[in-house]
Formats: C-alpha cells, structure tokens, sequence
C-alpha cells in the first residue's frame, strides 16, 4: 500500500424530505446564489422544495448550466454572482451544474478570465458552495472535481477546487430521471471504480473488496432501475454507489489509472457524445490494448465479479472483458465508435493534441498520444 492522506471534508445529509434541511446548513445572513440547468428540477418538484427551504434567505437565481458545463455560461454566472456580492453557492442538479458551480466558486475571488483556472488546474481560494443532487454519477458532490468544456475551441478539461460543505441527496429527486440518464449514470460510477481498480493486484485487499462491492452492487440493481426508476431502495443503492464511486474512499494508497476518462473526454469535447457513453466506448478498448500488464487484476475481477474461474489467464481476461461490454449494452449504452458514428479522423484527432500536450496518462504515464490511438483502434 502506498501512503496517503485522506480527507473527505463533505458532510452528507441522505434520505426522504432532507432537502427541507437547506434552511438549518446554510448560514444565516449570507447571500446565496442557487445554480441550476435546464429546467428539469421545475417539473419534479425540486425546485418548489428548496425554494421553500431557502425561504429566510437573499437568493439570486441562475439558470442554464448545461450538460458539459461551458465556460462561456459559467462567465456569465460569475459576472452576476460579483454583482450581488454573493458568499454561498447552492448548486441544485446533476455532475453539471455541481462541477460549473465548483469553477464559479473560485471565479467569483479571481480578478482574471474564469478559463485561466481551469487551464492552471486548481484553485482552493473559493466561495463555499453545497450542493443538492439530482441525479447519481458523477462523484462531484462529494469530491473536489470539476470538468469544464470550452466551446469555441472544443475543449474539455478537469480542474480541482475545494469540496462542497455539504450534499444533500434525496432518493426520490431521482423518480424522474430518463432511462438514458439512469443508464450512463450507471456506467459512470462502474468506470470511476475501475479507474481506481484495474491496475494490480496485491496493493490493498480492502480497497480491492470496497471496490467489487460497488461493481456487484451495481450489477445487481442495473436491470431493474434502468426500467424503473421509482423504487426507493434501489435508488438509494445507486445514490450510494455513486456518491462512494468518487469521493476517493476506494482509492487510499492505490494506484490509479484515469486513462478512459481522459480519452473520453475528447469524445464530448469533439462530438457531444454523453460522459458515461465515452466511457463504455473506451474501457473495453482500453483492457484490450494493456490487456498483458493489466491480465492480473482482469483475472481476479472476472472471478470475483463475473464467478470466471475456467481457462488460461488469457482467456479468462477475455471473457472479463466481453462480461463487462455486455453488461454496457445490456444497459443501452454504446460500446464502439461506430455505435457513435465516431471515425478515423477523430482518432487522428485525439492522437494530435494528446502528443501537442505530452499527455502520458495511466497509472504508469505510458498511454501516450500513440497508445491512445492503439486504444481507439481497439474500440472500432
Ligand atoms: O439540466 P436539467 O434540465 O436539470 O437536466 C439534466 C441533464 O439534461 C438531467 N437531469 C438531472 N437530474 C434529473 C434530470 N432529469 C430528470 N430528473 C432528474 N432528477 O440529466 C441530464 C444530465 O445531467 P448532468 O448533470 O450533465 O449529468 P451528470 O451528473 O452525469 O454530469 C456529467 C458531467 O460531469 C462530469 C462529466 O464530464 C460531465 O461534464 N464529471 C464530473 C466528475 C467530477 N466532478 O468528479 C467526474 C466524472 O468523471 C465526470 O467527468
Ligand atoms: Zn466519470
């Protein structure tokens, strides 16, 4: 095991009726800015709770914060949050609206251009934000993650700020969610888990067993909440798993590796295409490709996950990896760029501006701009 610190400083407020709680964690006398995306809160009655909750409090409202937060939207939160003097943020919505409000929180104490943080890639020097989730996946409410497109460029980059003070997550929010939503919301958690798992065996057994916990928690629930949406427990399950999948728990003293996310981002960033559905493009592509250095840990995931126990260590790497593609599509979700209408000018693509940054990325530094198009190949 490597050394770590660990600090989760998020303080999470789970179940039924806790957005009610808005009005005790927030404190009295600040002058909140509440963020949201595109309206979906409004038809599942999100909006109308915490309204209410913040009913003592000066709000100023933002709206518009869409999928792949821009920067260019995100500008115009910070210019209206400096003129009302806001000191609290309240990011109501998804991985989104969490990670835009994340880049307004240090924006509003930066003199500069808001694109400038996220290139610099960290800022801590920020407003306190918290937030009310609406939809499992991304980790952001309760991590210190951003990731922040810039559309006239067509670029999407990660940046670090601070945690939110606290997240509120209420199972029942989650009632209204698309089946597509639920699907890559799914996919997203599995891959956060892998990014922190699939490297070698032997560096935590503990870490290793929180990890499949979350991946057979997640098997087990997937085909019914993709069709159904409004079970409680089930949710709260995916709810859980989710928020755990990416608040580093699973990660003290491992090795990480990241790879995935980094290429898939430069699938949303060139084509649009949904986080969770880059990532089911590429994990499988990526086993295939570092199939040999990663063949340990594959073969003790096939056993413990999938119950692999038959054939050579290469074959049973192989048919963890076929497990898992079909665990993807069984969800709906793409598994191939064709699936996306994704060609070879986009892996050519890819390969340029990985090699234009020096990327080497992985828990070894060794995907390169090369091995990254090695990588897409392996996802035709
Ligand atoms: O905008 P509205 O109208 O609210 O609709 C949203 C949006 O269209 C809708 N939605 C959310 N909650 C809903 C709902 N619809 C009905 N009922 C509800 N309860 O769902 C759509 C997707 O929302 P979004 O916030 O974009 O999804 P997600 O949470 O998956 O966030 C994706 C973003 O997070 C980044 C991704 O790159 C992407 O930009 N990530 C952030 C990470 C982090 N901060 O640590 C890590 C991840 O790996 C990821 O990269
Ligand atoms: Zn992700």
């Amino acid at each position: 095991m490597e050394n770590f610190i660990f600090q989760n400083p998020t303080k999470l407020i789970f179940g039924k009726g806790m957005i009610a709680q808005l009005a005790k964690e927030i404190p009295a006398g600040k002058r909140v800015m509440v963020t949201f995306g595109g309206g979906s809160v409004k038809k599942n009655g999100v909006y109308d709770q915490v309204k209410k909750a913040l009913a003592g409090f000066e709000v100023t409202e933002f709206w518009g914060i869409e999928s792949n937060p821009k920067v260019e939207t995100l500008r115009e939160a910070i210019r209206l949050g400096k003129e009302k003097n806001i000191d609290f943020l309240l990011a109501v919505g998804g991985g989104s609206v969490i990670d835009g409000t994340k880049l307004i929180s240090a924006g509003l104490l930066y003199e500069g251009d808001a694109w400038e943080l996220v290139r610099k890639g960290m800022c801590t020097e920020t407003v306190p934000l918290a937030a009310v989730l609406t939809i499992p996946a991304t980790g952001s409410e309760m991590n210190n993650g951003a990731v922040i497109s810039r559309k006239e460029t067509a670029e999407k980059f990660a940046f670090y700020s601070n945690n939110p003070v606290f997240s509120i997550l209420d199972p029942t929010v989650t009632f209204s969610l698309p089946k597509w939503q639920v699907a890559c919301g799914i996919a997203d958690t599995f891959v956060h888990v892998m990014e922190q798992y699939m490297t070698a065996p032997g560096q935590s057994r503990l870490m290793d067993r929180w990890a499949e916990g979350i991946l057979l928690s997640l098997i087990e629930i997937a085909p019914e909440i993709v069709e159904k949406q409004d079970n409680y427990e089930r949710m709260a399950d995916f709810m859980l798993c989710a928020t755990m999948g990416l608040n580093h728990f699973i990660g003290m003293g491992v090795r990480e590796d990241w790879a995935t996310h980094l290429i898939g981002h430069e699938l949303t960033a060139l084509h649009g295409l949904t986080h969770g559905a880059t990532l089911t493009i590429v994990m499988p592509g990526l086993w295939r490709t570092l199939k040999e250095k990663k063949m340990a840990k594959l073969v003790q995931y096939g056993e413990r996950v999938w119950g692999i126990t038959a054939g050579t260590d290469g074959q049973r790497a192989d048919e963890a990896i076929a497990r898992t593609e079909a665990f993807f599509r069984s969800l709906g979700l793409p598994t191939r760029l064709a699936d996306a209408q994704i060609g070879d000018d986009t892996i050519r693509e890819i390969e340029r501006r990985f090699n234009e940054r020096n990327a080497a990325f992985g828990e070894d530094r060794d995907v390169t701009g090369t091995v990254a198009r090695r990588i897409l190949e392996n996802c035709k």
